[in-house]
């Protein structure tokens, strides 16, 4: 099925995009119906995954939460991921991480800041804004909006905690083999995808090659207590284009 996606755009933005944590509070209307839209065409090839904009209650969501390694603050709008995962739960996360990343791209390309919060919000209060299907769960949340200009000592310490800067060698994410089989575009494809967020920067994705195709996988299963490695591979799918 063909999609229609503005891939450039977004793979310009992968080499802009990093978490940001400390927000301005001031109110995107605008920017949330182009974001709303741009992710709309992702539903026909994704469809266990939505996302929701919302305009205002982000310190609601986000607030007291203990133990948050960010405490991601100052945002007023915010985006709410869900996930049919009672249908597929493997599937689910794939389709939530491309939709997700999908707004994720979009936003930095309109120039505006995000972080993917896979754990740490108050997933009653997100609850009571939406209305989620039976079969649906709500996979993560972003801020959306401007971060401060500077980094500020919290989320220079929130970025050190998470390790947020370090991105494994090539050499630990891909298979032994890989540089002798891979072709061109697939080693710039893989430089590509070390920039992608994930969560606690695990960066769990592994790759391969059978010298036709690139074979992504996870080198974690999925563990009830955490964030889905598969929502991290799903941020993947717009490096290969
Ligand atoms: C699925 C997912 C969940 C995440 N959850 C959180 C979170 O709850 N709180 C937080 O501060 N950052 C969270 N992050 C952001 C990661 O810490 C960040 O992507 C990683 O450290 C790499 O940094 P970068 O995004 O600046 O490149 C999450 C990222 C992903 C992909």
């Amino acid at each position: 099925m063909k999609i229609d996606i503005p891939y450039k755009r977004w793979k310009k933005a992968v080499h802009r995009r990093s978490s940001r944590r400390k927000y301005y509070h001031e109110p995107i209307e605008e920017d949330l119906e182009i974001l709303e839209k741009s992710v709309r065409e992702l539903k026909r090839e994704f469809p266990l995954s939505r996302v929701i904009t919302k305009q205002k209650g982000f310190s609601e969501v986000s607030k007291n939460i203990i133990g948050s390694y960010g405490l991601i603050t100052g945002a007023s709008s915010y985006a709410i991921i869900t996930g049919k995962t009672s249908e597929d739960d493997f599937k689910a996360n794939i389709h939530a991480g491309v939709v997700g990343e999908g707004l994720i791209l979009e936003a930095t390309s309109l120039g505006l800041n995000t972080c993917w919060m896979g754990g740490f919000f108050d997933r009653e209060e997100v609850s009571s804004e939406v209305e989620i299907e039976e079969d649906e769960e709500i996979l993560a949340i972003t801020p959306l909006g401007k971060a401060k200009d500077l980094l500020t000592i919290t989320e220079r310490l929130a970025k050190l905690a998470s390790g947020s800067r370090k991105r494994k060698s090539l050499s630990e994410l891909c298979d032994g083999d890989f540089s002798d089989k891979a072709k061109r575009w697939m080693k710039r494809a893989v430089k590509l995808s070390r920039l992608a967020p994930s969560a606690m920067n695990r960066q769990s994705w592994r790759f391969g090659t059978n010298g036709e195709e690139l074979i992504l996988r996870s080198a974690i299963q999925k563990n009830k207590q955490s964030v889905s490695p598969y929502l991290d591979c799903g941020m993947h799918y717009y490096i290969y284009w």
